[in-house]
């Protein structure tokens, strides 16, 4: 169990590379053939013979019945390798290569058994469709191979199969295919022959084997290329890809416009599978994706789910550039890839919807997920220096903190020097493996500027604060700044945009040490401490600072609650009005009687619509629990559900009438309509308000419309009610089964609100009974997050329960989960791991039921590495 950690510094590159692979597929129903023939060539680049002293190919591979193995050096005839003077471990074999050697070829034979791999990794069943998950270590279940990402190979792949299947799909272009006649005459076979003219690493490599569905379109490329567009399905789920492929339409002309950049193959496909581990995958011209961010129609998908299909479609098909075309040299550098692409899915939405509004969920997700992690046992920076699983790597702090990083330097280099940079980047780098620093290099080279400050949140974990207290003189404003990070000095560079407001409510011009008169400016802090004088011609004016929120920090300031208002009132900044009521309601967990001095407030923005309906809506989202928990040293989960409801209730309560009124005038107006998302979110937050504080119009008419057609406003009656009256709840939550019985993905959300229930009498048992329904999966990790995911996340009585009864059966599902599939298991687990914040007494229970897990014999690597750490 106690594997060595992977350490960054220790990276070395390869002597001899596999410059192509030949896979053959031979899919039997119960078994399938893989051979492999691979050519590797000897490295000739930068000396590196002289770095290696021994000429040997490492082959990685797991869970493969081997049934031959040969090698041919220099064209000289194949000759078997005996594999057991070669293993190094069952997972590795090392083959040692005469130093005068100039090419090697392998050729190997393996069986696999797609229908036994649960851990949805390599070669696996889903539903009769068989397909592969690769990234980023999967292709070794799949074949021997240096499973690494910092080699590229040209892949050719033939696949055959059964006629019943009249799917087969590989990465690239079909450059063959035709039926094959039977030996034995049983069943007619056919093949198909896709060729990958572009090299890319064994995690880009993809297939899929089923009897599929297939919508087609085409787009045109701005150099006039057409370019087919495919989306498989299981049989009958067809007509819900719309969605989807609108999505990949506008994904590809963003990409165009913002980036110059091209689709490069004949087609590029997308396949949606229903047993995945995670959101979507972005193979080289063949994206697997979760059916879950794929399939959708108004009936059955919500206003939330259609934004999630179109941010998630985006951010694979932008990985064809920042990832494929350009990719990592080795897995430590996983945020070059995926911390650039969640920045160009954010920026994709934000050009696509409310841009202010999209700042704001972005934020609300980076403070929700990325800060505990980050004040947690698995913090790390968003390049980690080393790693047990790398699988445990895909973590917020490696994507969304990664995101705010690049987000940094695009708002430090500005949209045209920050194009020119990434220009340099896809020529300087295009097909080749690379490190965050010719990341950084290619930007300096375009824009001209040093970002070697920046390069400092690449190794630092944990989450700034940033402290600014001002002193006003006359027309003078200095500001006071000081950093930290894990209570100690730091050193980051944190760009801090402020802009000063008047008296009036509008921004006035200033200028910062002597700097030219602006609106709004964005001072580079690089020190510890810093002192700026901000001069302007207005006095009492309220400072809007960090706007946008330009900087992944905590933020402490000597604002005042008047101060707040005004900010909250007048700001034209969307991300800092939502920043300011959230400090209001904080405030009011002190000092309730400022509770009436923002409702007057909102009830003006609801009475007026001087605002978005979505803004309006995310104004109305309280700080969330963890938000408040990480507030002090020593909280509790239980205090704080109850304080935050209580607060939402006095809310509710002071605004009863205004948002009984708004809720019936949303209802007039076509709600149901397509484009009507802001009136169902801002409609969704007012009944959860409304239904707390048990307002009988708020209660019918959730009622009402959870019996909706439309899925959104089927989903927030439901989920308002949920925030009452579990009894009451479950009446029209087991209508809404009815109704959907036959829809897996729709019971993925019935799954999740039951999980969110906790009637009198049943409690625990209801949650346990829904693990033996018969909708219910345990192989697929959508049911499994449906059920235990939200269960931890929203049923805080039942999961923090004083007995330990909900820990311990977390603790015994994941122990069961680990034996199919350890990536969900290390996942799943992580509400268990978050107890930094809590008193001894119940830290010690969490630990407990992470100890019954720690002392099973045979837990996953990827589950064992997650518990040790939170143990420590
Ligand atoms: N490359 C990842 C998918 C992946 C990650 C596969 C880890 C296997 C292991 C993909 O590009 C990705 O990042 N997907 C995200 C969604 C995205 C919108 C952030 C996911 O799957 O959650
Ligand atoms: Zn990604």
């Amino acid at each position: 169990m106690s594997v060595a950690a992977k350490k960054r510094e220790n990276y070395k590159p390869l002597l001899w590379n596999p410059i192509n692979i030949l896979l053959d597929f031979q899919i039997h129903k119960n078994y399938s053939f893989v051979k492999s023939n691979i050519l590797f060539e000897k490295n000739n680049q930068n000396n590196i013979q002289n770095v290696l002293l021994e000429s040997s190919i490492e082959l990685n591979g797991i869970d493969l019945e081997t049934i031959n193995l040969q090698i041919s050096i220099d064209n000289k005839p194949f000759y078997n390798l005996d594999i057991k003077t070669i293993f190094i471990n069952d997972e590795l074999i090392s083959i040692p290569i005469p130093n005068d050697a100039v090419t090697v070829r392998i050729l190997s034979k393996v069986k696999l058994y797609p229908s036994d791999n649960f851990s949805l990794e390599g070669l696996y069943e889903s539903n009769q469709m068989l397909c592969t998950q690769c990234e980023p270590e999967g292709f070794r279940k799949i074949t021997w191979f240096p499973d690494r990402p910092d080699c590229l190979s040209i892949f050719k792949v033939n696949i055959e199969a059964p006629i019943s299947f009249n799917t087969m799909l590989s990465n690239g272009n079909l450059i063959d295919e035709g039926i094959i006649k039977d030996y034995n005459d049983k069943s007619v076979r056919h093949f198909k022959t896709w060729n990958d003219p572009f090299p890319k690493p064994s995690y880009l490599f993809a297939l899929v084997v089923g009897n599929l569905e297939v919508t087609s379109s085409t787009f045109t490329t701005f150099s006039n290329k057409i370019i087919n567009l495919e989306i498989y399905t299981e049989i009958g789920n067809k007509h819900l890809t719309g969605y989807a492929m609108k999505s990949l339409k506008k994904a590809m002309d963003w990409d165009e416009r913002k980036y110059g950049l091209e689709y490069d193959l004949e087609c590029f496909m997308i396949v949606a599978v229903s047993h995945f581990n995670m959101g979507a995958m972005e193979n080289k011209g063949l994206n697997i994706f979760n059916s879950k961010f794929i399939l959708a129609d108004l009936n059955s998908a919500t206003d939330y789910d259609l934004q999630n299909i179109e941010a998630i479609v985006a951010h694979e098909y932008f990985h064809n550039w920042t990832g494929n075309r350009v990719t990592c040299r080795d897995w430590f550098q996983l945020t070059l890839k995926e911390g650039l692409t969640v920045f160009r899915d954010q920026e994709f939405s934000a050009d696509m919807n409310d841009r202010g509004v999209k700042r704001i969920e972005d934020v609300i997700l980076l403070r929700s997920i990325q800060f505990p992690e980050d004040a947690g046992s698995n913090k790390h920076p968003i390049r980690p220096d080393e790693y047990m699983e790398i699988n445990n790597f895909y973590t917020p702090t490696v994507y969304e903190k990664g995101a705010e990083v690049i987000r940094m330097i695009y708002n430090y280099l500005g949209e045209k020097l920050y194009r020119k940079g990434m220009d340099v980047y896809f020529n300087k780098f295009d097909g080749k493996a690379v490190t965050c620093e010719d990341f950084l290099k290619a930007l300096e080279l375009g824009s001209n500027l040093n970002l070697d400050l920046f390069k400092e949140w690449y190794s630092q974990a944990g989450t700034p604060t940033l402290n600014i207290k001002r002193v006003a003189h006359n027309n003078k404003i200095v500001f006071d700044l000081y950093q930290t990070v894990n209570e100690q000095k730091s050193y980051l560079p944190i760009p801090i945009a402020i802009s000063l407001i008047d008296k009036k409510g509008d921004l006035v011009e200033f200028s910062i040490n002597n700097s030219k008169n602006e609106y709004e400016h964005v001072y580079l802090l690089s020190k510890s401490n810093d002192k700026i004088e901000i001069s302007c011609h207005e006095d009492a004016v309220v400072p809007s600072l960090l706007r946008g929120f330009s900087a992944p920090v905590n933020i402490k300031t000597d604002l005042t609650i008047i101060e707040y208002l005004h900010i909250l009132k007048h700001d034209n900044d969307s991300f800092n009005k939502w920043e300011a009521i959230q400090n209001l309601y904080l405030s009011c967990l002190e000092n309730e009687e400022n509770i009436s001095l923002i409702t007057s407030i909102l009830s003006e923005f609801l009475n007026k619509k001087i605002i978005s309906l979505s803004l309006i809506a995310y104004l109305l989202e309280l700080p969330s629990k963890t938000v408040i928990e990480n507030l002090s040293n020593v909280s509790d989960p239980i205090d704080i559900y109850h304080v935050r409801r209580n607060l939402i209730k006095k809310i509710g309560l002071s605004l009863q009438s205004v948002f009984e009124k708004t809720s019936s005038n949303l209802m007039k107006n076509d709600i149901n309509q397509t484009n009507k998302t802001g009136e169902r979110l801002l409609l969704g937050k007012i009944l959860n308000f409304l239904v707390l504080v048990q307002s009988n119009i708020g209660i019918k008419l959730a009622e009402k419309i959870s019996l909706s057609d439309n899925m959104t406003l089927s989903s927030i009656g439901l989920k308002s009610l949920c925030q009452g009256d579990s009894e009451n709840s479950l009446k029209y939550l087991n209508n809404f089964y009815s109704k959907w019985k036959s829809n897996s993905l729709v019971l993925e959300k019935w799954f999740e609100m039951m999980s969110t229930l906790n009637i009198d009498g049943e409690g625990l048992k209801l949650i346990k009974k829904l693990l033996f329904h018969k909708a219910f999966d345990y192989k697929n990790p959508n049911k499994l997050r449906s059920v235990l995911g939200s269960f931890q996340r929203e049923n805080t009585l039942l999961f923090h329960a004083n007995d330990s009864s909900g820990y311990n059966f977390v603790s015994d599902q994941i122990i069961l989960i680990d034996i199919k599939n350890p990536q969900a298991a290390a996942r799943l687990i992580l509400p268990l791991t978050r107890f930094n914040n809590y008193n001894e007494i119940r830290k010690g229970k969490m630990k407990q039921a992470l100890y019954k897990i720690y002392n099973k014999k045979g837990l996953s690597s990827d589950l064992s590495e997650i518990i040790a750490k939170a143990l420590k």
